[in-house]
């Protein structure tokens, strides 16, 4: 009997997100963002649920020739663009689009050999301070571009830093607008948050978390406010349950203690399943569709939750990690990323590689 764990990849979740970031900004395109493994969901599994995207966008050659083999012959976009000049022979095969976002980029496309000239979106830096060009040198990185027989077309990009905060995206906008006045080329500005709390992507946004059922915005919103469904499940069941007497503790630095007579029940996922560590007590789970807590530390391959609102759990009872529980219940990633002071992006590319994943409608 395999331990009970696994994680469950959803592809109507997948399409119906994919659908709400259409309507979100309905003038644009939209790139599904499927770097870090889809957010950790896995290529593979994800290409149903997106397939109706206009593009996929990601960081490394690797998962641009997986989403090829996939038979995809659409849009393909590296979003960092090459790291070394060899990156550009596998652009000009798989017919990538990749962003330049540095001079040393240009150089290379400049030396480039290829027959067919490639599709380039050029990034500014409007204030991230991360990747590209800053606006006053970015039309003079456009006219490079321009004059080169190695490119094709030129589209212009910029990131924001606060799309999901009180900040906001108006000076990034303002700056963006200002530095690429009169440029010819389709644009590309929004992310999930931008797209949802803006409607702003420009020609193509850049849709990533917003696929896979977190809200970017949490907890200012949340994926019911926004209307997202979780594309991840991860669920286990109890493998035992313990009667604790006051002054009882549980797990690892008896960092818990009973304070009455309690039941709680030990669920078969722990760190090396990829759920965080520095999850305290309290953090939410649902058992059998009954949303409760974790009670302690969580240990390598274990974890222990409150019975008190389940009182009829018992070995075999499923547990909820995040997603989708028994009887239509519904615990968000974002809900527990809260309580483990980080952020749905997080736990979700931390899937561990031992959890078995299936992907089903
Ligand atoms: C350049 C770029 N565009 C788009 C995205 C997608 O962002 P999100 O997952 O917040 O939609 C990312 C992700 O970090 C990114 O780096």
């Amino acid at each position: 009997m395999p331990r009970p764990i696994e994680a469950l990849i959803h592809r109507s979740a997948l399409a119906h997100n994919l659908a709400r970031a259409r309507r979100a900004v309905p003038d644009a395109r939209v790139w599904a963002v499927v770097k870090a493994n889809a957010y950790g969901h896995g290529i593979e599994r994800v290409y149903e649920g997106l397939r109706g995207a206009d593009g996929f966008a990601l960081l490394d050659l690797a998962e641009a020739e997986r989403v090829r083999a996939l038979g995809w012959r659409g849009p393909v976009l590296l979003l960092e663009g090459c790291f070394e000049p060899r990156d550009l022979e596998l652009c000009s095969r798989l017919d990538l689009w990749h962003v330049v976002h540095h001079a040393c980029q240009i150089d290379w496309l400049a030396a480039h050999k290829t027959q067919t000239p490639h599709r380039v979106f050029l990034k500014m830096n409007s204030g991230m301070n991360r990747l590209g060009f800053r606006p006053e040198a970015y039309r003079s990185a456009w006219a490079r571009l321009d004059a080169l027989p190695q490119v094709d077309e030129i589209s212009l990009m910029t990131h924001f830093s606060d799309a999901d905060g009180a900040r906001g995206i108006a000076h990034q906008v303002g700056l963006f607008e200002w530095g690429t006045q009169d440029l010819p080329g389709e644009r590309s500005l929004g992310n999930s948050a931008a797209a949802l709390r803006h409607q702003v992507g420009g020609d193509w946004v850049r849709a990533g978390i917003l696929c896979y059922g977190s809200a970017p915005d949490f907890p200012a919103q949340d994926i019911r406010g926004w209307d997202l469904q979780p594309a991840m499940t991860l669920r286990t069941r109890l493998i035992a349950t313990q009667q604790l007497a006051p002054g009882d503790t549980v797990g690892y630095g008896s960092s818990y203690t009973a304070r009455e007579p309690m039941r709680i029940g030990i669920a078969a996922c722990g760190y090396a399943d990829g759920y965080p560590r520095h999850a305290g007590t309290d953090t939410p789970v649902l058992v059998d569709g009954v949303r409760s807590g974790t009670v302690g530390r969580v240990s390598m391959d274990m974890l222990a939750v409150d019975l008190t609102p389940v009182p009829q759990a018992e070995v075999g009872s499923e547990v909820t990690l995040w997603g989708r529980g028994p009887q239509g219940s519904l615990l968000a990633i974002d809900d527990v990323a809260h309580a483990a002071s980080t952020i749905g992006y997080e736990l979700m590319c931390a899937l561990a590689q031992r959890v078995p994943v299936h992907a089903v409608d």
